[in-house]
């Protein structure tokens, strides 16, 4: 199948590449000049694992390549709509502008029997109005909304192997032609037996914001119960353990820390919650807000946590809200992580790049590494410091772990004991083993655990 993928960043790349490497033949689109050369390059300026390899192989094999000119998408069957929709500069909703671009500048360039595929998450609603627009130009054209599911950091295993496949296609003939096409391209999935939901545009769309407040809404329930865990010395780690072996709830997304972020779940809620306003049915999702709240007054947790643990240095437990001034400034901080997960050099939206910003904002001398995103941390906050690992800990008072890269779990307390000035941790995202950092001589806090 001839396919295009309009817009090129963390979700078009990834999609791209994939479908390439499912054997199609494939042209990824953007705006951006020095993106599609450095993705005809090969070198993607987004770190994901394995997209580099993925793009090399199929950009070898012939089957993928990228260009600026929409005219070169005028020979696929089908198109995928993957461009961003972030959050509007000081509201809660969607801009949509990308969206609306892309679609105009692809509407010329469809030909009969076209199949347009949104994959970018939008608010309810908007699936039809692109389909009025597409059909005033090209009445033989379909639109097919198709959400996307990957994560960041396993993105390309995601798109090969999705968990299921939805499509919001119209009603009757029209709706049974685009999901055959559709179904062409994602034939080996199918084959291999992935849950497919056929539905209408609306249920689509909200399938995506669904899934997305759902597992902020998780996140959140645990960050909830980590200020409960703290307020009575209880441990939210085994909490989640004993309530996660109910299948019912389930383990996964019940990691509490100092919260979610990226360019997808806190951009979801505001704007879910924006549509719901627009709709009249604003208190349904008022819950949201305090999703929003719990989520954000977690990063406060984390630099109360470290000013507290710097100016009460005795081991006593302390989270409250004497953050003052005057206990940060000058004070030598290792901030460990900036991306927003492991696996992953975006900041978007990063709690841990927040906290960061924070403290530095308080006064403290902070140095902060992170294996991925540093370039992307430096250019947005220029005014930080930052090193590698080593030299981040190296006479460090206080070592604080934000983003949990595999190298940060597996720090030596003893080794780290030998270069850092100080003895206090901070575990933003409980995963250090409190025992044995406290056995090497270390003041360990988390979050919600005694
Ligand atoms: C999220 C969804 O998980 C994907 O299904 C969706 O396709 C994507 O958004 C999107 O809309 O494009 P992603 O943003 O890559 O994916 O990251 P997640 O793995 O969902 O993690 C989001 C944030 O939650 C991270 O900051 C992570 O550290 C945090 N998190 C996750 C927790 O704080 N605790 C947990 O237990 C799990």
């Amino acid at each position: 199948m001839r396919i295009s993928v309009i817009g090129c960043g963390y979700l078009g790349a990834v999609h791209a590449a994939c479908m390439a490497a499912l054997g199609h033949q494939v042209v990824g689109i953007d705006v951006d000049p020095d993106k599609v050369d450095a993705l005809n390059a090969a070198t993607p300026s987004i770190f994901e694992p394995g997209l580099g390899d993925a793009l090399a192989a199929e950009l070898e094999a012939g089957r993928l390549r990228f260009s600026t000119d929409y005219a070169d998408a005028a020979e696929a069957r089908v198109h995928f709509i993957a461009v961003g929709t972030p959050q509007r500069r000081g509201e809660g909703a969607a801009d949509l502008t990308y969206v609306h671009a892309a679609v105009e500048a692809l509407v010329p360039h469809l030909r009969p029997g076209a199949v347009v595929v949104g994959k970018s998450t939008v608010p309810v609603g908007t699936a039809q109005l692109l389909a009025e627009r597409i059909h005033a130009d090209q009445p033989d054209a379909s639109l097919v909304w198709n959400p996307e599911f990957l994560r960041e950091g396993v993105a390309v295993a995601d798109t090969l192997h999705p968990d299921r496949i939805v499509y919001g296609v119209p009603a009757g003939d029209e709706g049974d032609r685009a999901r055959a096409v559709l179904d062409e391209v994602y034939a080996e999935a199918l084959a291999s037996g992935t849950p497919q939901v056929v539905t209408d545009y609306a249920t689509a769309e909200l399938v995506k914001v669904a899934a997305n407040a759902f597992l902020a809404t998780k996140i959140s329930f645990i960050n909830a119960m980590s200020e409960v865990a703290d307020a009575v010395g209880a441990d939210v780690t085994h909490l989640a353990d004993a309530i996660g072996h109910d299948p019912r709830i389930g383990r996964k997304f019940l990691n509490a820390g100092v919260g979610f972020g990226g360019g997808c779940l806190p951009k979801d809620i505001r704007a879910f919650r924006a549509r719901a306003e627009e709709l009249g049915i604003g208190d349904t999702l008022g819950f949201l807000r305090e999703v929003d709240a719990i989520n954000l007054r977690q990063r406060d947790r984390v630099v109360d946590a470290i000013a507290g643990a710097l100016s009460v240095n005795d081991g006593d437990r302390y989270f409250g809200s004497d953050s003052s001034t005057g206990s940060l400034v000058g004070r030598r901080i290792a901030v460990l992580g900036l991306a927003f997960k492991p696996e992953s050099d975006d900041i978007r939206d990063s709690p841990a790049l927040d906290v960061a910003v924070r403290l530095k904002g308080l006064g403290a001398d902070v140095v902060c590494a992170d294996p991925k995103a540093i370039p992307n941390a430096r250019a947005k906050h220029p005014q930080l410091a930052y090193a590698s690992t080593a030299e981040a800990l190296a006479g460090a008072e206080a070592v604080v772990l934000l983003t949990e890269w595999r190298e940060y779990r597996d720090l030596d307390p003893a080794a780290v004991a030998a270069v850092a000035s100080g003895r206090i941790v901070v575990d933003g995202r409980n995963v250090l083993d409190p025992d044995a950092w406290r056995a090497a001589g270390w003041t360990y806090r988390g979050l919600g655990r005694p």
